[in-house]
């Protein structure tokens, strides 16, 4: 048994349950019985709309994240197997209970700080390219830029094909937020191409400083936004990539 502390939905109230969890193959979860009423009970409509909760055990208090699993089907037959009750709560509904998996932020697996590290490479290197352009544009830049918008597009398909997907399946209350990221993304991919065009065509200097100012500060807020968004799920989640 444990005690979930959950924020209210509508309430920003805090709200403390009592649940059941087991440890499924080291992972811990819960399963949104309710003991098989036709509603999902309160602490399910809160963890959709703030995945934050603090988990108190006989021995510990943590926080974690409150995940949807993303194989439900497969975890709920091995509970069922391990607590066969939950068999006759689902029976008694037609709801299909959700089953939701803890997450310990204390026990990190770091892909959160890793988005934060290739932000930070991508902030210096901004700085760096605005200080070379001020020097004028030497053939140098040239390439260092169109290395730059290589890396960027290639961050930003990442986060739109791979870990914004994942990231709106399990934590619902984050969706609205990804997709506003993801629109932005387009944007910058816009400006991007436009100053991958003056940088090849040698056009106006003036007016390729001007585009190349306009994309840093558009990153700069879109960095800042997203990590304030992101991090704490994708340390929760996943773990960092296995690059150098
Ligand atoms: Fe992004
Ligand atoms: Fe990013």
């Amino acid at each position: 048994m444990i005690l979930l502390t959950t924020t209210g939905a509508r309430t920003g109230r805090q709200h403390r349950v009592t649940l059941g969890v087991l440890d499924i193959d080291g992972r811990l979860v819960v399963v949104a019985s309710a003991m098989g009423s036709p509603k999902h009970p309160a602490w399910y409509h809160n963890i959709r709309h703030n995945p934050l909760v603090t988990v108190e055990t006989e021995d510990e208090t943590f926080e974690a994240m409150a995940a949807i699993a993303p194989d439900r089907d497969a975890l709920f037959a091995k509970i069922v197997e391990r607590e066969p009750g939950f068999a006759q709560y689902q029976a008694r509904t037609t709801r299909i209970l959700p089953v939701v998996e803890l997450h310990r932020l204390d026990r990190v697996r770091r892909m959160g700080d890793w988005l934060t590290e290739v932000h930070d490479w991508m902030r210096t290197e901004l700085k760096e390219l605005r200080g070379r352009l001020d020097a004028g544009g030497s053939l140098e830049f040239r390439s260092r830029c169109l290395g730059f918008c290589t890396a960027l597009t290639r961050h930003h398909t990442g986060e739109d094909m791979a870990i914004f997907p994942q990231l709106a399946a399990r934590f619902p209350a984050l969706a609205p937020t990804l997709t506003k990221l993801g629109e932005e993304h387009v944007v910058v991919a816009r400006m991007q191409e436009e100053i991958q065009r003056l940088v090849e065509e040698e056009g106006d200097p003036a007016r390729l400083r001007t585009e190349f100012d306009r994309l840093a500060s558009l990153l700069e807020g879109h960095f800042s936004y997203e990590e304030q968004a992101v991090v704490k799920a994708l340390n929760a989640l996943m773990p960092a990539p296995d690059v150098g």
